[in-house]
């Protein structure tokens, strides 16, 4: 004889407390998590770096939504899961609209949906953009510190493109140590020069701000560069005026020849999602047939398997991994339910018993 469970079971909603949740999370709850803790934060992202890769992730290629009417606007989902102690999965669904600019909004928005990894359900949707910014700066700003260990710490640094980029991983530099005897800015932009340059001012302790009205200038003199510009396609084309061997954040992607690159160490993020999308390294790969160019990822450097040499030019070109997006938006999750400010949406999952 087969005893049926009773409807009452079958119907049973989840025991107290196992529950599903949704919360909301908004930019100022977003931004008052994470200020001030700039050392936490790039501590995360090596965390996650390292944990990427020792294999602890998923962490598919990001999907490029295009316009055909369009072609400057893109939407990216970049879905991924991370392991370890951040142990979370999610997407993230962001949008590069250039001329939003002159508009006087960001170029870049966004959100993040967070999913626990035991049920699948969905968490939080996030505010994004800071999360997005703040774990671009986070990394650049490791990435300095581990591509200048085997050479004189950099104390002229430069940011070719002055835009809300530059200014996160400024602050972020700062806020990790870094003092500068200098520092250069160069953008096609009047207004986006004028801006970052009242940012620079009013932050403690700036050193000596420069404006370089030629790309070749500011390059000649800098020893840390900072690629953060809108540009599509490659327009830095000499390997010469890299010949005092900076290391170069190449956060934009796109703006070096590839003889720049053949002419440097080269070091990524993510060697499979770095070679595409016509980036520089893309456009290095594709001109040589190889990847020889590569000396390998970040992890590479921090697991001591790569040494980045002294006396070439170095250049990062991190393609931007989803677990980081992940990684920094579980931290802000935790802190505002840790504070008690999470906003739940009262009744958000509303069919939870099979059968009704
Ligand atoms: N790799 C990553 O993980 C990652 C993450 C986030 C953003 N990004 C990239 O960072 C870049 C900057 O983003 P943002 O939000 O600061 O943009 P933004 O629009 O605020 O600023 C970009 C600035 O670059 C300037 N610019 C454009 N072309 C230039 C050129 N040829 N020479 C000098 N200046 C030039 C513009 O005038 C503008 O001031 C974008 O390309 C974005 O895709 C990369």
């Amino acid at each position: 004889m087969t005893t049926l469970p009773s409807p009452a079971t079958q119907s049973a909603p989840p025991p107290p407390g196992s529950m599903p949740t949704f919360a909301v999370i908004s930019g100022a709850q977003v931004q008052q998590a994470l200020a001030g803790r700039e050392r936490q934060i790039v501590d995360l992202v090596e965390t996650t770096y390292r944990l990427h890769g020792a294999g602890d992730s998923v962490n598919p290629p990001s999907y490029f939504l295009r316009f055909p009417d369009r072609p400057t606007d893109r939407i990216i989902a970049l879905p991924a899961s991370i392991g370890g102690s951040v142990r979370v999965d999610g997407l993230k669904w962001i949008s590069s609209f250039p001329g939003n600019v002159s508009a006087g909004l960001p170029r870049a928005s966004a959100v993040l949906i967070l999913n626990d990894p035991d049920t699948g359900y969905p968490l939080a949707c996030l505010e994004s953009s800071i999360i997005s910014a703040t774990r671009t700066a986070a990394s650049a700003a490791l990435a300095a510190d581990w591509l200048t260990r085997t050479r004189t710490r950099p104390t002229r640094v430069g940011f070719f493109g002055a835009g809300l980029i530059a200014r996160y991983i400024h602050s972020f530099l700062v806020g990790t140590g870094w003092a500068f005897d200098s520092i250069g800015v160069h953008d096609l932009s009047a207004d986006s020069t004028a801006g970052f340059c009242g940012y620079l001012r009013q932050s403690p302790s700036p050193g000596q701000v420069t404006v370089h009205d030629t790309a070749e200038d500011l390059i000649r003199s800098s020893d840390l560069v900072v690629f953060a510009t809108v540009a599509g396609t490659p327009h830095v084309t000499d390997p010469a005026w890299f010949r005092h061997h900076p290391v170069v954040l190449h956060i934009s992607l796109r703006d070096l020849a590839p003889q720049v690159l053949l002419a440097s160490a080269n070091y990524v993020d993510d060697v499979e999602h770095c070679l595409k999308a016509d980036t520089s390294p893309h456009l290095a790969e594709q001109a040589t047939g190889n990847r020889d160019f590569l000396d390998g990822t970040l992890n590479d450097v921090m697991t001591g398997r790569s040494t980045p040499p002294a006396d070439r030019p170095v250049i990062f070109s991190p393609f931007g991994l989803g677990v980081l997006d992940l990684a920094v938006g579980k931290y802000v999750y935790d802190e505002a339910a840790r504070a008690g400010h999470l906003h739940l949406i009262d009744d958000f999952f509303h069919e939870l018993r099979r059968y009704g």
